[in-house]
Formats: structure tokens, C-alpha cells, sequence
């Protein structure tokens, strides 16, 4: 009768535990699949790539870039801002734009960049907006002349 008791007790838990999602845990951050997991991460580094070559303020920061290796790296980089499972293998951020004299109208175009660029990748306002701000606290970490 005891065993019984608390197998259904056992029974009880382990239902509610599946109800509130405890056995099947979320991912603790969403902004990946909201941003299209890795394949919607491409799409829209793509797109950024060519609204880059588009910019006649940011262009001229590329002009030496090797960009199938700026391209794998922000694709990295986003992925794991975004909370996605990918290792970032590029130079540290303030490393990767050192001497580079980015001043803040710079920074604001190539974030206006980076916006065109959500748009057309059809990113809703509320994913821009995310992704965004997880981009701005490295600011400081790009921008020498402030
Ligand atoms: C918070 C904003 C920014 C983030 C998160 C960011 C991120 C990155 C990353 C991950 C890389 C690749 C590093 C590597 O190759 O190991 C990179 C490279 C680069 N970034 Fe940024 N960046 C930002 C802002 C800027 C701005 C404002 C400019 C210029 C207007 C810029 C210009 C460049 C250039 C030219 C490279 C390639 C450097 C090279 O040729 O080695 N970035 N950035």
C-alpha cells in the first residue's frame, strides 16, 4: 500500500515536472532561434557582407579584410551572442579593431549597417532590437576616438 502510495506520488511529480517542462529544459536563450539558428545567422551575415560593401562611410575600413574570414567569424561571434552552441575562434574584440581609429559617427554607420541589413533578412523589431542590444556594450571595446 506504501509502495503504492508513493509510486503514484512519484507518478504525480514526474507529470508535473513534464507539464512545467523541467525534463525538457528551453534553451535558456532564444535569440538564436529567433535570429534563424545558424543557417538564418549566414543569411544574414551575407546580407550584412554586401550592405557593408554598400556603405561609402564603413566600406573603407574592409578595403584589406580578408572577408571569408570576417565572415566565418561574425557568424560565430553572432551565434554565440545570441546564446547559440558555437565557439568563437577570432581575435578578441578590442584585439580585431586596434589602430583601426574607429570614432562614434563610424561606429553609428556601421550599426545603421547592421540594421539594413536585419531588415532585409526580415528580422522582426523585437529580434533587431535584441540582437542589438547585445552588440552595443562592446562599444567601447571598438571605438579609439571617442
Ligand atoms: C560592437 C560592434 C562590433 C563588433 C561586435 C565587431 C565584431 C567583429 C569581429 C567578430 C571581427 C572578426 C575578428 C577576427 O577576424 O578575428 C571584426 C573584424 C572587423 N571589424 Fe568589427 N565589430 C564591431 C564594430 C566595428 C566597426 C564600427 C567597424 C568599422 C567601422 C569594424 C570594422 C571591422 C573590420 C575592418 C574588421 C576586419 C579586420 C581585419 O581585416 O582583420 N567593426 N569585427
Amino acid at each position: 500500500m506504501k509502495t503504492c502510495r508513493l509510486l503514484s506520488f512519484s507518478l504525480f511529480l514526474t507529470s508535473m515536472m513534464l507539464m512545467s517542462g523541467c525534463l525538457s529544459p528551453q534553451p535558456k536563450d532564444d535569440l538564436f532561434k529567433q535570429l534563424g539558428s545558424l543557417a538564418g545567422i549566414e543569411r544574414f551575415v551575407d546580407i550584412f557582407i554586401r550592405e557593408i560593401g554598400e556603405s561609402k562611410e564603413v566600406r573603407p575600413y574592409f578595403e584589406d579584410t580578408n572577408l571569408d574570414r570576417f565572415r566565418e567569424k561574425q557568424i560565430e561571434h553572432i551565434c554565440l551572442l545570441s546564446g547559440g552552441p558555437c565557439t568563437y575562434t577570432g581575435d578578441s574584440i578590442v584585439e580585431s579593431h586596434k589602430g583601426m581609429g574607429v570614432n562614434e559617427a563610424d561606429f553609428n554607420a556601421l550599426v545603421d549597417t547592421a540594421i539594413r541589413a536585419m531588415n532585409k533578412a526580415g528580422y522582426s523589431v523585437a529580434t533587431r532590437n535584441r540582437l542589438l542590444a547585445r552588440i552595443a556594450p562592446l562599444r567601447g571595446e571598438v571605438m579609439e576616438v571617442k
